[in-house]
């Protein structure tokens, strides 16, 4: 397991902001684009308010979700709206440069039309980790665990709601994937990850560099 720790959440923002910007510079200088999927949930938060002090060109940027919740863009749970507040509007980010996931549309039609938009291979995927195990969407004893194709609709019976997410067919496609995970109530998962206990599905994420902080890295 390739990690690296910081002591707070905020210091981890800031240092996978540093690795973006060096992904960002080696992308454009071979593509002259960068192609970044963003994770969901509230971590990336950190990322987000260190990357809207960072002076990029941003118009080289093209910016994906690695899963969404079936909920409008307006609405609070929408991961690409927590993008949106604390970082796209800060720095001016091109509406035409966002490639948002349409939560309010059929999540089966959403899913195929999102296939649709994607890159043939995104540079840097990110992803967050949940208490359980899960990652993007991929929650333990899903569907979408085992599906192929690259974005799917996946019912979470423990959340009674559909969401939208990246197969880990995807996610292994991508040329980089950036694991940002953070807090305690999480740190006996990531030591079993780290011993490739077979339990939990991000252990379907292959060869991904993360950032943790202190608290979750306890017992590593
Ligand atoms: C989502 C995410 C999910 C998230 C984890 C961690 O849409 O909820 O993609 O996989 O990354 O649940 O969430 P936190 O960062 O809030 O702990």
């Amino acid at each position: 397991m390739q990690y690296h720790i910081s002591s707070t959440p905020q210091e981890l923002g800031q240092e996978a902001a540093r690795a973006f910007v060096d992904l960002y510079n080696q992308a454009v200088q071979d593509r002259g684009i960068f192609t970044v999927a963003l994770s969901g949930g509230s971590t990336p938060v950190h990322l987000y308010k260190a990357l809207a002090q960072t002076d990029l060109d941003w118009s080289r940027v093209r910016f994906y979700f690695s899963d969404e919740r079936t909920v409008p863009a307006d609405h609070k749970d929408s991961n690409y709206k927590t993008a949106k507040d604390n970082f796209f509007d800060g720095v001016g980010i091109q509406p035409e440069h966002v490639f948002r996931m349409e939560g309010e549309l059929d999540p089966q039609e959403a899913a195929s039309r999102y296939a649709a938009v994607l890159p043939d291979q995104l540079d840097l995927c990110y992803l967050g980790m949940g208490d359980d195990g899960h990652t993007a969407s991929l929650f333990p004893d899903t569907e979408a665990l085992t599906a192929s194709g690259r974005v799917v609709a996946n019912f979470v019976p423990k959340l009674n709601t559909w969401r939208i997410t990246f197969t880990f067919e995807e996610i292994n496609r991508s040329r980089n994937i950036h694991i940002l995970a953070t807090g305690a109530n999480k740190k006996e998962v990531l030591l079993e990850v780290k011993n490739k206990s077979g339990k939990h599905p991000i252990e379907g994420v292959e060869n991904p560099f993360w950032y943790v902080d202190a608290a979750i890295a306890e017992l590593l």
